[in-house]
């Protein structure tokens, strides 16, 4: 992921070379069109080559501040369907996002050892403001998919831009939570001794510490842990990022994991566009399931966007207290958000 420092650097049209206007590679089955913002990141360089391969997309934009002309080169050689182009700098972020239907955005700098997520907001901040101003100028009706932490407040950040902007609409901004989903499937099979495909954790609230609140009590396939297991799966799903961060040793922070989780999720919002039916996954969104503007929980995917938040189901005394202490530390992060924009 690079700082924002470097955004108006070495910057030159690289699509062009890569593929003169209207081309169309030839077979390419029509579909989706979507961006990447910081795609030559840790997480945007898996991403982009997980997305190259996505039958459902046949437009793949690749955007950042450096980087692009190779990620770009590299990736068009794959023999899949989708043609990319690469835009590089803030000149070209309008045109790398005319036109798309999902926007993807994983920019933004890494956590170290010893940084909270809300470490970084003073730089992320910043620039999920400006890509989002991009969105504004170039596809204000596509769906976005935050990933840049902490997407506690990056979300409320982006909300406030389009609300300012007159283009706000809470279907479509979603806070990628998939992740919490996923590393609680794993973590939640491995003590069920079964495969993560047949396990399903609900995961709520926030993205960051005890904000993450996994609601084992809600676990499918129908299961029950002992106390210890509750505390070891609730303390491992809650830090697993930090878990990533501290065995990379400054490196970057979870990047592989993460670049699946946010294409499965792309995936549904994708069918959703599509209008599949009945798709249901956990994201960051506007809300009122508490008395929070914004909250993770389980949302139906229609061809608008998030078209429901779901309840959070029962809750027993563990997942209540948990809900009461996260509920706490969320509204700050969502205030610092929406104070950044409003100052
Ligand atoms: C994580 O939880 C990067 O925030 C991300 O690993």
């Amino acid at each position: 992921m690079q700082p924002a420092s470097k955004a108006n650097q070495h910057t030159t049209r690289i699509s062009a070379h890569l593929h003169p206007p209207n081309f169309q590679a030839k077979g390419t089955a029509l579909g989706f069109k979507v961006a990447i913002l910081g795609a030559a990141g840790g997480i945007g360089q898996p991403l982009a080559m997980l997305m190259k391969i996505n039958l459902l997309i046949s437009v793949l934009h690749l955007y950042d501040v450096v980087n692009t002309p190779g990620i770009t080169a590299d990736i068009s050689h794959m023999d899949t369907g989708a043609v990319v182009r690469g835009f590089l700098g803030q000149q070209q972020l309008e045109e790398a996002l005319v036109g798309m239907d999902l926007v993807i955005i994983p920019a933004g700098v890494p956590r170290k050892p010893g940084m909270t997520r809300d470490d970084l907001f003073n730089i992320n901040a910043g620039i999920a403001r400006t890509l989002c101003e991009g969105i504004v100028k170039s596809c204000l009706k596509a769906i976005v998919n935050l990933i840049s932490n902490p997407v506690n407040s990056t979300v409320p950040i982006a909300a406030e831009v389009f609300k300012r902007a007159g283009t706000y609409d809470p279907k479509r901004l979603l806070g990628v939570t998939m992740l919490n989903v996923v590393r609680a499937n794993t973590f939640v099979a491995e003590v069920l001794g079964l495969d993560p495909r047949e396990v399903d954790v609900p995961v709520v609230g926030g993205h960051a510490g005890m904000m993450i609140l996994p609601l084992l009590s809600q676990v499918k396939p129908l299961c029950s842990f002992t106390p210890p297991e509750i505390e070891y799966l609730t303390s491992r799903i809650q830090n697993g990022g930090t878990e990533v961060v501290e065995a990379k040793a400054g490196a970057d922070s979870a990047t592989l994991y993460m670049a699946h989780a946010a294409v499965k999720f792309a995936n549904a919002c994708l069918c959703m566009l599509r209008g599949d039916a009945g798709n249901f996954e956990y994201a960051f969104v506007a809300s009122q399931v508490t008395e929070l503007l914004f909250f993770a929980s389980k949302v139906r995917l229609g061809h608008t966007g998030a078209e429901e938040v779901l309840l959070l189901g029962p809750l027993n005394e563990y997942e209540g207290a948990g809900l009461e202490k996260a509920k706490k530390e969320l509204a700050e992060s969502i205030r610092k958000g929406v104070s950044f924009i409003k100052k």
